[in-house]
């Protein structure tokens, strides 16, 4: 297995990674020498081992433990990582003890045992001493190179590898982006960011890195951050039935340990050690429309145009990369675009905000070059400013011979950003003021894997060298991270050059952390059924992995779809975070109108219902910002104990108060849905249904069914055309009452558009029902936070199958009320 010949290594690049994942045998790598002693400091202790490596165990907090290897010498000073928000932690108590076989780090909620010989790290419960996670063999190394024929750059980094105890009955999810089911068990992934179009289920790498996953068996989780940039491989289960493991291609053993059992808590942890999504502007949850590419403007003014006329939502319309002059990023064409600012301030009066795409991809124009080019900004003499000043200030990526190193992307010919570099990243963040000086609203980052059209595996990039905190590494270390360190670049360049706006922006590629910086689609997928179905388990393991703003091209990107597809597709889409409608260059026309009324006429329903929805789904993504708990979620996050949602690819829920089934295969208008225990109203007729059950419903073309969970209040808002096109001056509240005959919520409402909620700037008010001798007693809590929405009358009434419920209201002034309904 270990000499695999280069056609066979070719074969399995083309037939999927996976097959290489799998095949790595693990169990034959080198494994770390016995402890031999061990040092404490205020939150660290470092075991040194018998063949020279070093282990440390840093305790971060009380469910959060980091455990660094380093193979045959000490761990070295430099300690850096892009995906970390958070370094400074308050060292919780904790304490340690020996004895003759172990060294057991204790803290008020996990226990890590290391065991000296063999070198084994345990996890298990402070307080039942019950196992959670333990390593099924030493951490190992590639010491006798039996992978490297393997590896993307063998010269770059030793094949590492932990490897655990398989659960009986464990799950897996995470990992980002998959195209695969939301229970990765018996799976294996690799970790490098490509661009993959087209990709159906089971296609593995695709355009992101987060390797971040979640365990789970019998209702307890744990979770594992493997924070690694190399390209990774995570096996859960796939070619053993004894381990599941993570390895990676070079770099550090480094990885983090969350205790639950619960998975809000892991991932409110995780999303604190990496990062949470700051708020985008409330018009970021608008309708969307794009198409590669609306051009010359007087196209866009049509599309949009037509959307007003029809009378659908619009908030957001994408240019894609045919308005720039000759795919040179930071540029206008001329001709297609003759007055950007005139263009951009007329879509605005009409509540239309524009978001540019900017590749990575800088077009390679040396001095030279004959071309006359009078419409490119700062470049009368025909000169390309990006390119000359990325050359000047060398922040162009090089080859290790110091050439530069020249891609082929759309431009041909390119070059790229070096964005490890802290000044290049400002430089390229500045170079987002001609966009803002253009009146552009968002920007859009695609192509980020990098890719190259040389060779999408990377191979063409090799020898690329980049900076990396004066570390000059390779390639096979900054591959995955360079998409976030763009994104990075472009957020705070947006941040930095319009501080009183929130930015947006909007990326393909990424690695963990990548929320702090951008929301996220999932790339190039096909109008299909298949790819439909398939949205909803990536968009659950993204929220379960840290990314809460995701979405897709709502009808596919690519090939032809049909009424039927698109309607259906816009049955999930209009409660994704980003909701968008994108087609390919060669593609069909797809907008809600293309395939006829009837189809036109139940996009408009759900477009408009997603616009009432607003006060609910803005105060589920403020959740999503200040928890880490995502909008878009499986049911399993809400309902942890209740195994028959821990594979459940086909409903998702929104927050954890509106579940929803959709029809996911043609010619479908009947369907199963699974209802956790508890009692659930259907959305649609506010009859109720016990859950702990499976029911059939219908689900005409023209409906998706939705429930919503009693316990839980909706606020909604009138439909509009865009966010702000009305003053709102009534909120309605429905109440659906639990068998208690209690109901709570909360409403978060702020500008929508400054940073300013960073400071308090906003009110969140409770509002908590509960049924009374006779009717409902109805709490409206006091506001918190200084924002001022302005008067509006706050409405109250109860979902009610049988009868039309009264309605009691209140203006909303941020004082406290107790309403009764009769
Ligand atoms: C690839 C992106 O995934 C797609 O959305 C875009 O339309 C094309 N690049 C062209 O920019």
């Amino acid at each position: 297995m270990n000499n695999l010949t280069k056609p066979v290594a070719v074969l399995m690049v083309l037939f999927g990674q996976s097959v290489i994942a799998s095949a790595q045998d693990i169990t034959a790598l080198t494994r770390i020498g016995d402890v031999v002693s061990f040092q404490e400091s205020t939150k660290t202790v470092t075991f040194s081992c018998a063949d020279s490596s070093q282990v440390q165990l840093t305790v971060l907090a009380p469910d959060l433990i980091r455990v660094r290897a380093v193979f045959t010498k000490a761990i070295p000073a430099i300690d850096h990582s892009w995906a970390i928000a958070k370094e400074n932690w308050d060292v919780p108590r904790w304490s340690l003890r020996e004895d003759q076989q172990s060294i057991t780090i204790t803290t008020d909620e996990l226990e890590a045992v290391v065991r000296r010989s063999p070198l084994l790290i345990e996890f298990r419960d402070a307080r039942t001493h019950q196992v959670i996670n333990s390593d099924e063999q030493p951490m190992a190394y590639d010491k006798n190179g039996l992978l490297k024929s393997r590896m993307f750059d063998p010269s770059a980094g030793v094949f590492i590898a932990a490897s655990k105890k398989l659960g009986f009955d464990e799950h897996f999810y995470g990992l980002g982006e998959k195209a695969a089911r939301l229970d990765k068990r018996r799976s294996a992934f690799i970790n490098w960011n490509s661009d993959t179009p087209g990709y159906a289920e089971g296609k593995d790498p695709i355009y992101q890195t987060i390797p971040f996953f979640i365990g789970l068996e019998k209702g307890n989780a744990y979770g594992i951050f493997f924070d690694n940039s190399y390209r990774s491989y995570f096996d859960f289960g796939h070619s053993s039935q004894r381990r599941a493991w993570f390895g990676a291609e070079g770099g550090e053993l480094n990885y983090y340990f969350f205790n639950g059992p619960h998975i809000k808590q892991i991932l409110g942890r995780y999303t604190e050690l990496t990062g949470r999504m700051p708020l985008p502007p409330m018009w970021a949850l608008g309708n969307q429309q794009s198409r590669w590419s609306y051009y010359p403007e007087s196209m866009v003014e049509e599309v949009v145009k037509e959307y007003r006329e029809r009378d659908l939502p619009l908030d957001v319309i994408h240019l894609d990369i045919d308005y720039m002059k000759n795919y040179r990023v930071f540029t206008f064409d001329g001709e297609r675009f003759p007055d950007p600012r005139a263009f951009t301030k007329q879509l605005e009066q009409q509540g239309v905000k524009v978001v540019t795409i900017v590749d990575p991809g800088v077009k390679y124009q040396p001095k030279k070059s004959t071309e006359l080019q009078t419409q490119i900004p700062r470049s009368p003499d025909g000169r390309y400013y990006v390119f000359d000043e990325g050359l000047e200030k060398n922040y162009f990526q090089r080859r290790a011979n110091g050439a530069l190193f020249i891609p082929h992307v759309w431009p041909g010919e390119s070059a790229f950003v070096d964005y490890t570099k802290s000044d290049a990243r400002k430089w390229w963040g500045d170079l987002h003021r001609f966009y803002l000086d253009n009146g552009v609203a968002g920007i859009w980052n695609d192509m980020n894997e990098p890719s190259d059209f040389v060779d999408q595996t990377g191979g063409n990039q090799r020898d690329v060298v980049s900076y990396d905190e004066g570390q000059k590494t390779t390639h096979a270390k900054n591959r995955n991270i360079f998409a976030l360190l763009m994104a990075r670049a472009t957020y705070e360049g947006l941040e930095r050059n319009r501080s009183d706006r929130r930015p947006y922006v909007i990326t393909r590629a990424a690695y963990a952390g990548i929320q702090r910086y951008s929301t996220m689609w999932i790339g190039d997928t096909n109008s299909t059924w298949e790819a439909l179905a398939l949205n909803l388990p990536m968009f659950m393991s993204l929220g379960l992995s840290g990314e809460a703003f995701v979405g897709s091209d709502i009808g596919g990107f690519i090939g032809r779809g049909n009424g039927e597809l698109l309607v259906r597709s816009y049955q999930v889409g209009f409660l994704t975070p980003f909701c968008r409608n994108h087609k390919e260059l060669s593609g069909y026309d797809q907008e809600p109108w293309r395939f006829g009324k009837p189809y036109e006429d139940i996009i408009r329903k759900y477009l408009k219902l997603r616009y009432s929805l607003l006060p609910f789904l803005y105060t589920t993504l403020e959740e999503s910002h200040r928890t880490g708990m995502p909008m878009f979620r499986p049911l399993m996050l809400n309902y942890q104990d209740d195994e028959s949602t821990y594979n459940l690819d086909n409903e998702f829920m929104i927050g954890d108060a509106l579940l929803v089934a959709p029809i996911l295969k043609p010619d479908l208008t009947r369907r199963l849905v699974y209802l956790p225990k508890g009692t659930w109203y259907d959305y649609w007729t506010n009859k109720k249904f016990t859950g702990g059950q499976m029911i059939e419903v219908d689900a005409p073309l023209e409906k998706v069914p939705m429930f919503v969970r009693a316990g839980a209040i909706i606020p909604m808002g009138p439909a509009m055309n865009y966010v702000g096109e009305k003053q709102i001056d009534k909120l309605t509240f429905t109440i659906y009452p639990d068998e208690t005959g209690s109901a709570e919520t909360q409403l978060y409402e702020d500008d929508g558009l400054s940073p300013n909620y960073k400071t308090g700037a906003y009110r969140r008010i409770s509002i908590k029902a509960h049924k009374a001798a006779q009717g409902f007693v109805i709490d409206v809590g006091a506001a918190e936070g200084t924002f001022d929405p302005g008067t509006k009358s706050y409405e109250f009434l109860i979902a009610s199958y049988e009868h039309t419920s009264n309605v009691v209201s209140v203006i909303g002034d941020g004082k406290a009320h107790r309403l009764e309904l009769k």
